[in-house]
């Protein structure tokens, strides 16, 4: 493989095509669409449902797009844009581009080394990787492969605030320079495909590995388990069984089995980890617990973005959780002009939900986002290529978003607000 250095959208592109004359293509496909198929045959059907899959109808799947579709960029000319600077800044730390990795749980469906894999490939970039609540493998072991690079924690908040405590003085000391809370899944969303598989990989102790590696959830599993919970025992169930044994940390299967606390773990999971009841009011407990920006993800109409403002916080992630949550819904670039307004520019506005290019990074910049996040591209750069095709993945579309913006007459990111879409 013909390798350069510079991560520059003309030394990728270089690289593409050095590689393809000697023969060599690259480890994942750019179009989105052979993206999705390579990574769908590299999946189980049911790693694929829950991995791809939205709520109800999928419209808010779609909504994502069309709202991408329907913003315009009009390119204008004769700019010199041979000096290009995609670089962003927030919270005081600069990022070599407005694209950073979203929180997506349960990356070992995906791959054995899930997160750790991840996290190499944003770090070999510089890119932030905000971690998942429910992670594959514990934050410590993730920020440990990352070095000094940027990453973030997400939080879900459970019925117990002495975890929720837990977890974010775990991610202070992994090095993780702000909290996003999702508000948007206090409850799990229909999705269909998954009900139609009846499969929910956190019963096979999958994507609770942040839980079973802190030690309050430690105690909480010795508290009586939940008697409402009823389990027929199958020759599937059995399977599931020794799924989760294996999931839980440790060696020794059959210890670990005698010890009881993987099911225990699932169960308590189970048990605590949504909690409908959570209110505005809740997030004074957060700011008590952490210094760290604290960022809250899900917000999609302009009161709740003024309502996150009033409470003091630091950011807002517009975002519905990939559709994977409300059916129906609005997609997140529509909601975007209305919430900027609302902001004033007084935090920064970040932005996920069907960035498949560098020109949706573009319109979202426009529209006043400081930057996007990606979920599913990256997980389907892990399912086919692993470390590696994370690292593709982002360098395309860095590239792309370079490209786009020179090629639109924009010399930064400053200029792209300036620019702005046209409807
Ligand atoms: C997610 N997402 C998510 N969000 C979050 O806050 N915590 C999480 O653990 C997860 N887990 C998760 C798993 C999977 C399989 C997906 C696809 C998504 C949502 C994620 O952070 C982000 O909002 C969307 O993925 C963005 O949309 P695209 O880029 O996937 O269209």
């Amino acid at each position: 493989m013909v390798q350069t250095n510079e991560n520059s959208a003309a030394g990728w592109q270089r690289e593409i095509y050095l590689n393809g004359f000697a023969g060599h293509r690259m480890s994942v496909p750019i179009s989105l669409s052979t993206l999705e198929q390579q990574a769908e045959k590299a999946m189980s059907p049911a790693a694929w449902a829950y991995i791809a899959g939205g709520a109800g109808l999928e419209s808010t799947v779609a909504n994502n797009r069309s709202a991408f579709e329907h913003y315009k960029i009009v390119p204008r000319m004769l700019r010199d844009v041979s000096n290009r600077d995609t670089r962003v800044s927030l919270f005081d730390q600069t990022f070599p581009s407005p694209l950073m990795l979203a929180p997506v749980g349960v990356l070992e469906l995906v791959h054995p080394d899930a997160d750790v894999a991840v996290g190499r490939a944003a770090a070999a970039l510089d890119v932030p990787y905000i971690f998942s609540n429910q992670a594959s493998k514990p934050m410590e072991e993730v920020a440990a492969a990352m070095g000094m690079s940027p990453r973030w924690f997400q939080l879900y908040w459970s019925k117990s605030r002495d975890l929720v405590a837990s977890f974010v003085q775990r991610a202070e000391k992994c090095g993780c320079s702000a909290i996003v809370v999702t508000l948007d899944t206090t409850m799990l969303g229909w999705r269909s495909r998954d009900l139609d598989g009846a499969y929910l990989p956190f019963m096979e102790g999958k994507g609770i590995a942040q839980y079973t590696s802190d030690p309050v959830f430690q105690k909480l599993m010795d508290e009586p388990a939940d008697p409402n919970v009823r389990r027929t025992i199958t020759a599937h169930s059995l399977a599931g069984l020794v799924k989760m044994v294996n999931s839980y940390p440790g060696t020794g299967f059959l210890n670990k089995l005698r010890s009881g606390r993987p099911m225990k773990a699932v169960q308590k999971f189970i048990s605590i980890y949504s909690n409908p009841a959570l209110t505005w009011d809740d997030l004074a407990f957060l700011r008590q617990h952490t210094k760290l920006p604290v960022l809250l993800k899900g917000v999609l109409h302009p009161d709740d973005a003024r309502q996150a403002l009033d409470y003091g916080v630091q950011g807002i992630i517009i975002s519905n959780h990939g559709g994977r949550q409300v059916d129906g819904s609005i997609g997140t670039l529509q909601a975007l002009p209305a919430i900027a307004k609302a902001v004033n520019k007084q935090v920064p506005i970040l932005l996920d939900g069907g960035v498949r290019g560098g020109a949706d990074m573009f319109k979202a910049l426009a529209l006043g986002a400081t930057a996007v996040c990606i979920g599913r591209p990256y997980a389907y750069g892990l399912a086919i290529a692993g470390q590696r095709g994370v690292y593709e993945v982002l360098r395309h579309f860095m590239a792309d978003f370079e490209l786009t913006m020179a090629l639109a007459g924009c010399r930064s990111v400053a200029e792209i607000r300036e620019a702005g879409v046209r409807e």
